[in-house]
């Protein structure tokens, strides 16, 4: 029988990379809500026309990665490749703005891109990320890039470097759109073809092509940064300014220019060399217009996404500890006595393992060693009677008989 294996660009999460992930989600989890950020989850998949709207029709993910069908009912429905636009809906949708002048998300799941599968790169993917709503301030921005600096540095990343830049509001951009073209119509034939495309299409896109040759005519064109009006070239300075006040390494990069339609001012990556081509961890900015365009509201928001892929293949191995004691129960009659005590423990919180099976010391000490516990409960049934267990401390290399309350006291501290 031929074995169904999972869909190409696909994977499971499994093993170590299981531990990796839900490690990645309680440290974010915590890092975000110290921060005072709230869980937000939204459908998997939308109406097709949020993403087109939202992203934008000429963007790669829009024009060639989505995966988009008719549902039974022939309305066009995509799994979702990002999660703002969702984020951005829901807010609109359930008025939340109405309920609180700033609004501050985070988020965690699969996202879907038709992409050619590669180390780091798959079809469906996972990203944790934050949305904040309502807030204009280039401070926010500054400390959105920090906190999610700070999410890197806390699992265990280093040799990072972040890049900044502003891409402006649409009058700035639609000006530096004209010198971008004026620059680069007179080498036009020695794009690729994609970017002889993009020169029509969206010609900042042109900037960030991987393709040398492309690399080459772009070395010198003009920077965006001289585009800028004052006001967007103050909020960008402020942007600089309180990252260095955060303690946050950074390079200017105006080439910068992220690859959906949505953003204005600043906007940011975090890339490593580590991960070859797949070089950018995560990545986001300011997107001051979508909300006008989705739900015709004037509401500024800021927001960055980061792909839990790339995050795990840039950790080192994060030692799986499920279980700080174990209990060894010897001899039948003890079975009843040491499961009573294991509910008790664990509803008391503490992480308890046990095996269902009667066997002797020697399997047990074995068992755990295997998971690695501090402590091991021995009991057996001259304990059983006396109504006391034997506690073996790993660390402090100590064996002691309590009773239970002396057994849940010490435990729990
Ligand atoms: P993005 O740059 O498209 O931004 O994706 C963010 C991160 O998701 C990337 O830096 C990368 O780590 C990861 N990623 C993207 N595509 C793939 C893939 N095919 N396979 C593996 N990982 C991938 C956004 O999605 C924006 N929504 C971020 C944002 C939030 N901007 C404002 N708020």
């Amino acid at each position: 029988m031929k074995l169904i294996k999972a869909v190409r660009g696909t994977k499971d999460i499994i093993e170590e990379t299981a531990a990796k992930y839900s490690h990645i989600h309680r440290i974010a989890e915590d890092l975000f809500s110290a921060y005072g950020y709230s869980y937000i989850k939204t459908p998997i998949f939308e109406e097709t026309d949020l993403f087109k709207r939202g992203i934008g029709e000429a963007t790669d993910v829009v024009e060639k990665e989505m995966y988009t069908f008719l549902d039974r009912g022939e309305r066009s429905i995509t799994l979702r490749p990002e999660g703002t636009a969702s984020v951005v809906r829901a807010y609109l949708e359930n008025k939340i703005y109405a309920k609180e002048d700033i609004s501050k998300f985070f988020y965690m799941g699969s996202m879907f891109r038709y992409e050619r599968p590669q180390a780091g790169r798959q079809r469906e993917f996972n990203q944790v990320g934050v949305e904040v709503l309502g807030e204009a301030s280039p401070i926010l921005d500054a400390e959105v890039i920090a906190m999610s600096y700070h999410l890197l540095e806390k699992l265990g990343i280093t040799d990072l470097e972040v890049n900044i830049n502003s891409v402006g509001e649409n009058e700035s951009r639609q000006k530096y759109r004209q010198a971008l073209l004026n620059y680069l119509e007179p080498v036009k034939e020695h794009l690729c073809e994609d970017c002889k495309r993009r020169l029509e299409t969206n010609p900042l896109r042109v900037l960030d092509c991987k393709v040398e040759t492309c690399k080459k005519y772009t070395e010198n064109t003009p920077s965006i940064i001289d585009s800028l009006s004052e006001a967007e070239r103050n909020h960008y300075e402020t942007v600089k300014k309180y990252l260095t006040l955060f303690g946050i390494p950074f390079v200017e990069n105006p080439k910068l220019v992220r690859g959906l339609d949505y953003y204005s001012s600043t906007v940011f990556e975090i890339v490593t060399n580590k991960l070859g081509a797949q070089g950018t961890v995560l990545g986001g900015g300011r997107y001051d217009n979508l909300l006008k365009q989705l739900g015709d509201r004037e509401t500024p928001a800021f927001g960055f996404a980061a792909g839990i892929e790339r995050i795990m293949m840039l950790m080192d191995t994060i030692p799986s500890k499920e279980t700080d004691i174990y209990v060894a129960w010897l001899g039948e009659n003890t079975c009843d006595f040491a499961m009573k005590l294991t509910n008790i423990l664990r509803k008391e919180g503490l992480k308890v393992a046990i095996d269902f099976n009667s066997k002797g010391m020697k399997s047990h000490m074995k068992k755990a060693d295997k998971l690695n516990v501090n402590y091991t409960i021995i009991i057996g049934e001259d304990e059983m009677a006396k109504n006391i267990v034997v506690l073996k401390d790993f660390n402090a290399r100590t064996q002691e008989e309590l009773t239970i309350e002396e057994l849940i006291k010490k435990l729990k501290k």
